[in-house]
């Protein structure tokens, strides 16, 4: 916020040593108001949010009457701030892929929520609603500068550790957030295990730091402290993390789709058949790399389609980071937006392969009418087959 007020600042100070024609001052004032918008909605987001965490000290469901009516209510109010993001007027953000329909699912998650409560059942309305940090987090990772908020009130004492650090994540209390998802991988009797809480911590160290050899050390430094508590498998993890930060260390990295996709060729492919985890860093960098790119208003329509079916098809590969809608978000906006071509075919073989596989058990496969609707239509848009459906 800081960098932001200081560069506002700045521009009130010069503002009156140039000569601007006053059309021109009209047309610009509609930019000016533009990141605020998103940022005030944010904030009053946060008070609702903070009233929301007493539902998760010491609570595994939701019981009494009054409990259920109380969450109603905070819902309600958070529902009612974000509407107001999603109808701010011509915000930065609006054009930038998955803004928009992040919000959306975060709509949709609400409505559960609600739904579950008032149809008697609460522990799919709980389920659903340890899933909201997730949103916040997947945005905040994704879209927003690199700057902090802070409360200096609020210290989230009576939270566990990992419930503490989804806060402060979730509400851009970085450093806050970093020390917390520490603490709770160190710590034994944490609501969250070891690699799930270190894979936060990552989240923020690539996303938003970007910062190789600090990570690196604290990573080392976690790993001698903890060793001796660490099974086989978590070994095993962090030291392929901190191979790839090491080796992050000595690369320069360009802003460029070619950059974004050799991130992707190395972090996808393994290179060796017995050890068969893909490295979530490069793929992570690739993902931050690919945002920052698509936020560009001089992106070429031949890469922003190829951005759009690579977000998608990263993060099909980082189901542990984010909220699971995140690569359909990506792949049915690639569709939409550029139907018939090579892209958007892609994007609906990912999309067609991915539900077949959520869907599939041992009773074999069963996709529900209203997805397999869905499905046909995106790859009638994919394939440029007219819907004749439409037309009737
Ligand atoms: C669709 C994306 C998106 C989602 C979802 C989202 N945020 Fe944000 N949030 C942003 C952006 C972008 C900013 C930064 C705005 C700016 O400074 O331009 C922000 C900023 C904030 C801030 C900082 C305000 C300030 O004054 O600096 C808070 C607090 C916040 N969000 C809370 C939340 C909470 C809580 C949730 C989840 C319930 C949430 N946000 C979900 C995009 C999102």
């Amino acid at each position: 916020m800081r960098r932001v007020l200081l560069a506002t600042t700045a521009m009130l100070l010069l503002f009156p040593l140039f000569h601007i024609p006053s059309t021109h001052l009209v047309a610009e004032e509609p930019q000016a108001e533009e990141a605020p918008i998103v940022r005030s909605k944010m904030k009053k987001a946060y008070k609702p949010f903070l009233e929301l965490q007493t539902f998760f000290v010491e609570h595994e469901e939701i019981t009494s009457s009054e409990e259920q009516e109380e969450l109603e209510r905070i819902v309600d109010s958070l529902e009612k701030k974000f509407h107001g993001v999603i109808d701010a007027p011509k915000s930065k953000y609006r054009d930038i892929p998955g803004f928009t329909s992040t919000l959306q699912s975060l709509n949709s998650l609400f409505r559960d929520i609600k739904g579950g409560l008032k149809w008697g059942n609460e522990s799919w309305a709980y389920w659903r609603l340890r899933a909201l940090a997730s949103h916040c987090i997947t945005c905040h990772t994704s879209y927003a500068p690199k700057m902090q908020f802070y409360d200096p009130e609020y210290s989230a004492e009576n939270l566990t550790p990992f419930r503490r650090g989804e806060f402060f994540l979730a509400t851009r209390q970085f450093s806050r957030a970093e020390k917390a998802f520490l603490e709770s991988a160190g710590s034994p009797e944490s609501s969250a295990d070891v690699l799930t809480s270190l894979r936060r911590w990552l989240l923020l160290s690539v996303r938003i730091q970007r910062t190789p050899k600090e990570a690196g050390k604290t990573l080392d430094a976690f790993y001698r402290q903890h060793e001796k508590n660490l099974n086989q498998y978590e070994k095993e993890v962090i030291l392929g993390w901190k191979e790839s930060l090491r080796a992050w260390e000595g690369e320069h990295e360009e802003d460029s789709l070619a950059e974004a996709e050799r991130l992707l060729n190395v972090g996808l492919r393994s290179s060796d058949l017995l050890y068969d985890e893909q490295d979530d860093i490069r793929v992570l960098r690739a993902t931050a790399l690919l945002h920052r790119l698509s936020e560009s208003k001089t992106q070429t329509e031949q890469d922003r389609r190829r951005t759009l079916y690579l977000l998608g098809l990263s993060y099909s590969k980082l189901p542990h980071f984010f909220i699971n809608e995140l690569p359909d978000i990506y792949l049915e906006q690639c569709i939409r937006e550029y139907p018939n071509t090579k892209e958007a075919k892609r994007s609906y073989r990912l999309l067609k392969e991915m539900t077949t596989l959520g869907f599939t058990g041992s009773g074999g496969t069963r996709i529900p009418d209203y997805i397999n609707l869905k499905l046909r239509e995106l790859h009638n848009l994919a394939y440029g087959i007219p819907d004749f459906d439409a037309r009737v």
